[in-house]
C-alpha cells in the first residue's frame, strides 16, 4: 500500500514537473544556453559582459539560444532580422506584462501597469493617445505633450535652465572634494534624480545636497529589493511563508506614500485654469499631464496609474543616465587622449559659457561620438524586457509557439565581431560620419526602436552633453592607480535589463 502511495506520489510530481523541462518539439534544434553557468554568474554579481562571455559562442555563430529558466523555454537572440521584427510588429511580440511574468510579486505590485510595461490600447493611452484629442488637450496625450515638452525638435520649450543648475550644483559637489578620489556611481545617481525630479515632477529631490532624503533612501530601499537576485532566478520563492517579503512590502507601501504625496500635494498646488494654461502652452511637466489626465472622463487615468508611472520614470528616467555618465567618465578617464580631445572641442564650441545651447550641442561632433561610442560599449539596458509572440513564428527552421519568451539581447549585438570591428575596444572614431542609414540597421540599440523607442532619449542626450562640458572645462578626470577598475570596467549584476557596476571612484583635478 505504502509502495503505491509512493509511486503514485512520484508519478503525481514527474507528470507535473516533466511539462516544465520538456523542449517544445518547434524550438528543439535551438542550441541551448547553460542555465547553470547562468545563474552562477547571477550569484557571483556577474555583469552582462560575464553573461555575454557565457553565451557568445552560441549567439555570435546562430544568433538566437534557448535558455530554461523559470519553468519556461526562452529564446535570447542577438539576430538583427529577429529583432527587427520584434522592433516592428509589436502585436505579434507583446512585453509582457509584469503580472504575468511574476504574478504577485513585489516587483509587479510596485511597478503594476505603466507606459513601460503594457501593450496594444493601454499602452496608446499612455503613450500617445488619440490624435484627434490633442487640441482638447485630452488625457491620454499626456505622454507627448510631456514628450515635446522635453524633446520637440527646437527644444524651444525645454526647462534648460534646470540642466544648468543642476551642472552648477554639481561642481559645488565636485569641488568640496578637491583632487580626491570621488565615488562616482552614487555622484551621478544624485544628480539624475535632481533633474528628473525637476523636469518631470516639478519636485526638487536634492539629492545633490542630502543624500539622505527619504524619497531616495526609501526608493533605494526598494530597488534593491526588487533587483535581489534570489528572487530573479526562483521567483516563485516568493510565495513561500518565510520568504513572502513582509518588510520589503513595508517599504513598497512606504515609497507608494510619498508618490501619493506628492501627487496630492501638486493637485492641491494647481488651480485647474492655471493646470490647463500650462496642458495649452505645452509646459505642463509630466505630472501635471498626469494630473490634467485624471479628471478627463473620456480617457481616464487612475491615481494608481499616475503612482505607478512615476515608480517607473523614477527606474527609467534615472538609473540609465546614471549609469551611462558614469560609464562615459570611466572611459573618458581611461582614455586620456579622447578626454583632451573632447575638452578642445567644448573650449572651441562653448568659448567662455560653461552651459552648451541646444545649437551648440549640434556642433560639438565629436563629444556626440564619444556619447555614443560609450553607450554602444556600456548599453545602460543590457537586454530589453521580455516579449511573448501572440502568434506562431517560424523563425528559419524553428517553430516558436505562442507565448514564447524572447529576449532581445542589447549588450550581445552591442559587442559582437558580426556587427563591430574590435567589438571591445573604445573607439568614438568608429562613429565619424556616422550616419544611421548607412549603418547596418539595428546593431546600435541602447534606446530600443521602433514605437517602443525610449521615451527619453533626447532628455537624457541633453543631459549628458551638459553635465560632461561642465565637468570637462573645469576638471581633468583620472582613475586612481589602485582602483579596481584599472584594466577594466568592472559591471555587476543590476537586474535583469539594467547594467550595474561595481563602484566606481575617479579623481577630478581642476584645470582652470
Ligand atoms: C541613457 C539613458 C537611457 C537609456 C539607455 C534608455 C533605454 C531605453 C530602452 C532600451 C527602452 C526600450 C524598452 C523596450 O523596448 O522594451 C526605453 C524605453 C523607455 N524609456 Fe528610456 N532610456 C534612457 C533614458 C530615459 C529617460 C531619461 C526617460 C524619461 C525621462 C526614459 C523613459 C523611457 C520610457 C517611458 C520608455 C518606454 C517607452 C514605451 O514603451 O513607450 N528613458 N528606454
Amino acid at each position: 500500500m505504502f509502495f503505491t502511495f509512493i509511486l503514485v506520489f512520484i508519478s503525481f510530481i514527474a507528470y507535473k514537473v516533466y511539462p516544465k523541462f520538456r523542449v517544445p518539439e518547434g524550438i528543439k534544434n535551438v542550441p541551448t544556453l547553460s542555465f547553470l553557468k547562468l545563474v552562477s554568474a547571477i550569484f557571483s554579481n556577474g555583469g552582462p559582459d560575464k553573461r555575454w562571455e557565457i553565451t557568445r559562442k552560441v549567439l555570435e555563430k546562430e544568433g538566437i539560444g534557448k535558455l530554461w529558466f523559470n519553468g519556461v523555454w526562452h529564446i535570447i537572440t542577438t539576430d538583427l532580422e529577429l529583432t527587427k521584427d520584434v522592433f516592428s510588429k509589436t502585436d505579434l511580440y507583446p512585453k509582457t506584462s509584469l503580472d504575468e511574468s511574476i504574478p504577485g510579486s513585489l516587483t509587479a505590485n510596485y511597478y503594476g501597469t505603466n507606459v513601460v510595461f503594457s501593450n496594444g490600447d493601454v499602452w496608446k493611452r499612455h503613450r500617445y493617445g488619440i490624435t484627434s484629442h490633442r487640441k482638447s488637450i485630452s488625457a491620454v496625450i499626456y505622454f507627448p505633450l510631456f514628450l515635446s515638452h522635453i524633446t520637440s525638435p527646437a527644444f524651444k520649450s525645454l526647462p534648460m535652465h534646470v540642466f544648468d543648475e543642476t551642472a552648477v550644483k554639481l561642481l559645488k559637489v565636485i569641488e568640496k572634494v578637491d583632487n580626491g578620489p570621488l565615488e562616482v556611481q552614487d555622484l551621478m545617481h544624485r544628480l539624475t534624480l535632481d533633474v528628473l525630479g525637476r523636469v518631470a515632477f516639478g519636485f526638487d529631490f536634492n539629492n545633490l545636497e542630502d543624500p539622505t532624503n527619504v524619497y531616495v533612501t526609501t526608493y533605494q530601499e526598494v530597488t534593491a529589493e526588487c533587483d535581489k537576485p534570489i528572487y530573479f532566478i526562483i521567483p516563485f520563492i516568493e510565495y513561500l511563508p518565510y520568504f513572502d517579503r513582509t518588510e520589503a512590502r513595508k517599504k513598497v507601501a512606504k515609497i507608494n506614500e510619498l508618490y501619493d504625496g506628492l501627487i496630492e500635494t501638486k493637485r492641491k498646488s494647481m488651480e485647474t485654469e492655471e493646470l490647463s494654461k500650462k496642458i495649452n502652452n505645452n509646459t505642463a511637466d509630466l505630472l501635471e499631464c498626469m494630473i490634467h489626465a485624471s479628471s478627463d472622463p473620456k480617457y481616464p487615468m487612475s491615481d494608481e496609474e499616475m503612482r505607478y508611472n512615476l515608480a517607473m520614470f523614477m527606474l527609467a528616467g534615472h538609473d540609465t543616465t546614471a549609469t551611462a555618465l558614469t560609464t562615459i567618465l570611466y572611459v573618458l578617464a581611461t582614455h586620456k587622449d579622447v578626454q583632451s580631445k573632447a575638452r578642445d572641442e567644448i573650449l572651441r564650441v562653448l568659448g567662455d559659457s560653461l552651459i552648451p545651447t541646444i545649437d551648440q550641442q549640434r556642433e560639438l561632433k565629436y563629444l556626440n561620438m564619444v556619447i555614443k561610442e560609450n553607450l554602444r560599449l556600456y548599453p545602460p539596458v543590457h537586454q530589453l524586457p521580455r516579449r511573448e509572440n501572440s502568434e506562431t513564428i517560424k523563425f528559419r527552421n524553428h517553430v516558436f509557439l505562442p507565448k514564447t519568451p524572447i529576449l532581445i539581447n542589447i549588450y550581445g549585438i552591442h559587442h559582437s565581431p558580426n556587427n563591430w570591428k574590435d567589438p571591445e575596444e573604445f573607439n568614438p572614431e568608429r562613429f565619424e560620419n556616422d550616419n544611421d542609414e548607412k549603418r547596418e540597421q539595428y546593431t546600435w540599440l541602447p534606446f530600443g526602436s521602433g514605437t517602443r523607442t525610449c521615451l527619453g532619449n533626447n532628455f537624457s542626450l541633453i543631459e549628458q552633453r551638459v553635465m560632461l562640458c561642465a565637468l570637462l572645462r573645469k576638471y581633468e578626470v583620472s582613475s586612481p592607480t589602485d582602483s579596481i577598475h584599472q584594466d577594466k570596467l568592472h559591471l555587476d549584476h543590476s537586474s535583469s535589463t539594467l547594467t550595474g557596476l561595481q563602484s566606481l571612484h575617479l579623481i577630478f583635478k581642476r584645470t582652470e
